[in-house]
């Protein structure tokens, strides 16, 4: 077999939702209430690098993440680490693993680490095992790995469906336009807060569908944002597609506030961001920034390259006044793709991470 012995690096990037997904009907599978759209980001500003190597010398599975060995144990960990396992198995092989793993900003810092993370896991792991799924089947493995992840699987605007069936077999996403129909797009990544966040999405999307009986209004206004939102960027429509953006995240974010108890992620400097960027878009006379906001106080400004400038200046005052710690901007970008040698992780020589 050829699938042994040999480093297999591939890379692969975070996505911003526009229409957000927020609850499961299944927990265990990762089904959601209502199916979401996105934009996967360019893998030139955040990506996750990651290589695999399968041999019969390795006497135990070992992974590394920024650096740093994982617990096995771990339930997180091991949670994660069952998508391995199950991809080991479909593959018929029994050796151990060493997977090394990098992500080019911080972990946990609301900018999508896990869905960049698993969606590269399990496309360098169809590559080094031989696999060749569809990109259709990774995106339903990457989806009972991390919800979000399973749109990282494809490059530009992606759907996922929420599907019916009770076993997730039509959950999974689809690309709706790729990354070259409307490249000049961008997402302005507003950092306020470095602070891991209180309530995991997990414990929140559960705390949501129990309590909070608003979820069902949300779950059918999802559906027509997505119809609104692909009919106004087939016509490329700037000032639509903003509005949408904004009623949706401030519809996800009205759902978290009002579920019981209380969940809130938005913070002072949230807040004054997006009053600058309503303040811009009145000044201009129509939308040519929309902001968003995952679990997380971090915005996303979306806008096109050539309003970049405006947004900044915009912005201006916030950075001046420290409010905004750091701004990352990103084009759309394409799906995972493998990487040459060139770029491995891994050290075959002493078959360990590279320092
Ligand atoms: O899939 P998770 O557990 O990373 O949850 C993602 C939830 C949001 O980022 C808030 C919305 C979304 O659709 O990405």
């Amino acid at each position: 077999m050829t699938v042994f012995d040999k480093v297999v690096t591939a890379r692969g990037s975070p996505n911003i939702a526009f229409i957000k997904y927020w609850g499961k009907r299944d927990e265990k599978l990762i089904l959601p209430c209502n199916s979401s759209l996105s934009m996967t980001l360019s893998s030139d500003t955040l990506n996750t690098t990651t290589s695999v190597l399968i041999s019969k010398k390795l006497e135990k599975d070992a992974f590394y993440i920024d650096g740093v060995l994982q617990d096995l144990q771990d339930p997180d960990v091991k949670e994660r680490f069952e998508i391995v396992n199950k991809l080991r198995k479909m593959a018929k092989v029994k050796e151990k693993m060493l997977i090394v793993s990098k992500n080019n900003f911080p972990a946990s810092s609301g900018m999508a680490s896990s869905a960049s993370g698993i969606a590269t896991l399990i496309y360098v792991l169809n590559a080094a095992l031989e696999l060749k799924l569809t990109q259709r089947e990774l995106s339903i493995i990457a989806r009972q790995g991390s919800g979000s992840a399973c749109r990282s699987v494809f490059g530009g605007i992606v759907v996922w469906k929420k599907g019916s069936n009770p076993d997730g077999t039509d959950s999974y996403a689809e690309q709706i336009f790729d990354e070259n129909y409307w490249a000049e797009l961008t997402d302005n990544i507003v950092i306020v807060t470095q602070e891991k966040k209180k309530v995991s999405s997990r414990a929140g999307m559960k705390q949501t569908v129990q309590t909070n009986p608003l979820y069902e209004m949300r779950y059918s206004s999802s559906e027509t944002h997505i119809k609104e939102f692909v009919d106004a960027y087939k016509d490329k429509d700037f000032h639509r597609i903003a509005d949408i953006i904004i009623a949706d995240s401030n519809e996800m974010h009205a759902l978290m506030l009002s579920t019981k108890p209380s969940i809130r992620y938005l913070n002072k400097a949230s807040y004054a961001i997006m009053d600058a960027i309503e303040e811009l878009n009145a000044k201009e006379g129509k939308n040519i920034a929309a902001y968003t906001f995952d679990a997380g106080a971090n915005a996303h400004i979306i806008t096109l390259a050539s309003n970049r400038e405006k947004v900044m200046n915009a912005l201006k005052h916030l950075q001046d006044s420290k409010e905004i710690i750091e701004i990352k901007s990103s084009k759309i970008g394409g799906a995972p793709f493998e990487l040459n040698e060139t770029e491995s992780l891994i050290d075959m020589q002493s078959m360990s991470p590279y320092n």
